[in-house]
Formats: structure tokens, sequence, C-alpha cells
């Protein structure tokens, strides 16, 4: 007999998250007992999916694929249905890899239970290269579709270039309009359900949102308990535009993020008294937040 369903996140939640049980999906993991909590997003096509509010996040530099695989099987296990990739962190085809894996294993039941993110890169940031750059990470990833399509950076670079950190003498400034059209066409072709951005500030959302057809659903930025956003916080709920929170633990341990937010005193504090972890801390005050968020590990403990 299976478990009652249960909540990862309980119910005292007063943002625009709604509890929705991921009935199907979980049938097929491991544990049925794990509800995560969906939001609908605003301007997706019709019929896609609710991104579920916690995501894995797959950059690592350098990227140990096998790893990342391994980490990815587990969450899938765990009830993880969410997966944010990016052309530029060299994960696609593993995680292609991993999920065709775990739908031929069962631990998924179709691809439509999964929400799979992935990222234009800035030197893909050209009107006539952002339809052949989503096919090709949708080859890369042995996907049909995504379910959200994001602008990575509110900049383009010289095309054909791929470094990161980009060489500021390769830095060009977008043509946010044909971008953004060509964004469209990819969600009117069913390349992607939905479309959004990242690292976008309120101005140049803003800009966007001004001759968008198609309005950007998601705006990917940097936020924790140390990076509040409040501002942008505000100006996205007012314009339908959900935030998805990446390092929500301050990226620890990576070449661009530092270990300020879990070594926090009065997060710790906060810790010690819940009898959580500080990460547990961190991502229940996103929640409370009403954003969605990706959080990376491929340490199974974790
Ligand atoms: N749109 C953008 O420009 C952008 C930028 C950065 C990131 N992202 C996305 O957001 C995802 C998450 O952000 P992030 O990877 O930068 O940072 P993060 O999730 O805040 O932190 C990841 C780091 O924290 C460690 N960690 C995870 N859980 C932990 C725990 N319970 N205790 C201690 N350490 C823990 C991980 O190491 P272990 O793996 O060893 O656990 C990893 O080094 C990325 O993977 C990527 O998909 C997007």
């Amino acid at each position: 007999m299976p478990k009652a369903p249960e909540t990862i996140l309980d119910s005292s939640c007063t943002s625009s998250a709604r509890a929705v049980e991921v009935g199907a999906a979980m049938e097929s993991a491991s544990d049925s007992s794990i509800r995560v909590p969906e939001v609908q997003l605003s301007s997706a096509a019709a019929g896609s999916r609710p991104m579920p509010v916690i995501g894995l996040g797959t950059a690592a530099d350098p990227l140990d694929a096998a790893a990342m695989k391994a980490a990815v099987l587990e969450a899938i296990k765990l009830g993880y249905r969410h997966f944010d990739t990016a052309s530029m962190y060299g994960s696609e085809e593993p995680l292609g890899e991993v999920l065709a894996e775990a739908l031929r294993l069962g631990l998924v039941g179709s691809r439509a239970e999964l929400f799979v993110t992935s990222k234009l890169w800035s030197s893909d940031a050209h009107a006539d290269r952002v339809v052949p750059a989503l096919r090709q990470s949708l080859s890369n990833l042995k996907l049909d579709y995504l379910d959200l399509y994001l602008i990575h950076w509110p900049i383009s670079c010289k095309p054909g270039t791929y470094a990161y950190p980009v060489d500021e003498a390769d830095l060009m400034p977008m043509d946010f309009e044909a971008v953004w059209e060509a964004m469209e066409e990819c969600q009117r072709l069913g390349l992607t359900k939905s479309i959004g951005v990242s690292n976008f500030s309120c101005k140049k959302l803003g800009n966007i949102l001004n001759f968008a057809k198609i309005p950007p659903t998601v705006n990917q930025v940097e936020m924790n308990p140390l990076w509040q956003q409040k501002k942008l916080k505000e100006f996205c709920k007012a314009n339908n535009v959900i935030i998805t929170a990446f390092s929500p633990l301050g990226a620890r341990g990576t070449n661009w993020g530092t270990n300020a937010v879990m070594v926090n005193e009065s997060l710790k504090e906060i810790a010690e008294a819940r009898g959580k972890s500080i990460a547990q801390v961190c991502l229940r005050w996103l929640y409370e937040q009403g954003v969605t968020f990706v959080v990376k590990s491929f340490n199974k403990e974790r």
C-alpha cells in the first residue's frame, strides 16, 4: 500500500507556489511519498508542464560527467523532475544520457514528467543563431523539446566563441528585440514550451516586456539569504515573471561563488535552533519568498 503523500516543504507557504502532487511522476520513483510544489508559468505553451519549485543544477568546473549522472539518477529516485543545464556548462550531453537511462529504467514514466531548462549562450545571442543553437541543445540532450529556454546573460559576444569568462574584446551589445523575437520563434516552433531570461535587471527585463509578444516567463538570477533581490522580486511579481534562484547556497566551493552563505553565523544559529542544516534553511527561505530555485550537489549525502 503506498504511503500517504507528504510534501518536502510544508503547507505554510504563502508564495505563488502551489502544492501539487506530482502523482504520476512520483509513482515510478523509488520513494512515492514525496510531493514537490509546482508553479504554472504564465506564458508557457498550452499543455505545458508546471515547473517544480526545486530543480537540480548541473554546473561544475571542471564537470565530472560520471558524478553528475550518478547525482541525477539519485535525485530522480528522490523525486526530482526539474533539471537545469546550459550549452555553456557542457552538461547537456551527459544530462540527456542519464535522463534517457532513467526513462529506460522506468524511474520516470515519460518525458512529460520531466522539466528541463537550458540556456542560450552569449555568442549565439544573435537573431539568426538562436533557433540553430536551441536545435543543437536539443540534439545534445536527445530531447524533442525543452520545457524552458533562457537567454543566459543580457549580453552578446562574437559568434563562434565559447570561452568563459568572455574575453572583453568579444563582447557586443545585444539586439534585444531581434533576439527576443527569435526566442519567441523557438516557442512557436514547439522547440520549447516556454521562454525566459537570466541575469536580467529590472530595467533590462522591463525593456523586453515592452515589446514582447510572448512575455518572458522566468528570470533566473542569483538569490540567497545574503543576496535577497528585493527590488527585482517585487518587479517580477508585479509583471508575472517567476524568479528562479541560482547559487542558493552561494555556490560554495566553486570558482564563481564564495563560502559566505554556508559559514554565515545568523544562518548557523537558525539552523541549530531548528535542527536543520544551513542548506535546508536557505532553500526554505527561498521557498517562502515565493521563488523557485535550482541547487547543485553531486554528493549523494546532501
Ligand atoms: N543562470 C546562471 O547564470 C547561473 C549561474 C550559476 C549557476 N546556475 C545554475 O544554478 C545551479 C546551482 O547554483 P550553483 O551550482 O552556482 O551553486 P549552489 O547550488 O549554491 O552551490 C553548489 C555548491 O554547494 C555545494 N553543496 C551543495 N549542497 C551542500 C550542502 N548541503 N552542504 C555543503 N555544501 C553543499 C556543492 O558541492 P557538492 O556538489 O560537493 O555537494 C557545490 O559546490 C547551477 O548548478 C546551475 O545549474 C545558473
